[in-house]
């Protein structure tokens, strides 16, 4: 067995780049080991929704999208609607949708990590899986997600926990990282007002393919 090389500042600069948003050949790379790595967190995501019959859903970050059909899958009748600030992750997730017979119900929009581009109440669920971390304006865009959410409709937003980031090299370079405490003072300032935390904890493979990590992650669930 090959002996693996300790990744430099280099190396985590760039994975930390990637991964707040794919692109190019590398970003390929990265989007496959994501959404291979982050299976079980999307799916304990997705069931924390309780998705149902003729759902409108949304999900922020979507990555290459290769969870996309066991979404569709759960349910009759639903809508599912993608957004990325990734040219890249856009571009794969609808192919890979299209090329999976899913163009009818399926929508993919890139913007701009803002503004969601989508009218008041449209979407019954609403779901996030690792891009807390890249919000630039936390509290403006709960508030977004707010405006586009049905009253009655459910949030879930998944994020590693502040103390398994900090034993990841690569969460130095533009990661807001998040406890309990920090969540709970983020959700006191938005709009939102009642929501669950649920500890996980999991072994992975670690990003540079050198190491197992154990993680722990939260899954916090909101309703309007
Ligand atoms: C770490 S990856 C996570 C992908 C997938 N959700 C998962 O858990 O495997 C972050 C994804 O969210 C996107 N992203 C980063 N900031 C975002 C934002 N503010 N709004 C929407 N997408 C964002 C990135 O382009 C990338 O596709």
């Amino acid at each position: 067995m090959g002996e693996m090389k300790e990744a430099t500042e280099e190396d985590n600069k760039m994975l930390a780049a990637q991964l707040r948003e794919p692109m190019g050949r590398v970003g390929v790379e990265v989007g496959k080991v994501m959404n291979q790595t982050n299976e079980s967190m999307i799916n304990e995501t997705v069931k924390s929704l309780r998705i149902q019959m003729n759902d409108v859903i949304l999900e922020i970050g979507h990555g290459n999208g290769k969870h996309v059909t066991s979404i569709i899958d759960t349910s009759p009748n639903l809508l599912y609607f993608g957004l990325d600030i990734s040219e890249l992750m856009h571009r794969e997730a609808k192919f890979f949708c299209y090329e999976s017979g899913l163009s009818e119900c399926t929508e993919f929009v890139l913007y701009n990590g803002l503004i969601i581009p989508f009218p008041k109440e449209k979407f019954k669920k609403i779901f996030t899986v690792n891009t807390l971390y890249f919000w630039e304006k936390p509290v403006l865009f709960l508030n977004e997600i707010h405006r586009v959410l049905a009253p009655g409709g459910k949030l879930s937003i998944a994020f590693v926990s502040k103390n398994t980031m900090a034993d990841l090299a690569f969460t130095k370079y533009g990661f807001y990282k998040y406890n309990e405490e920090d969540f709970h003072a983020l959700i006191q300032q938005s709009e939102f007002n009642e929501y669950s935390l649920t500890a996980y904890s999991e072994e992975i493979e670690g990003k540079l393919g050198d190491e197992l990590v154990n993680r722990e992650y939260f899954i916090a669930e909101l309703t309007k």
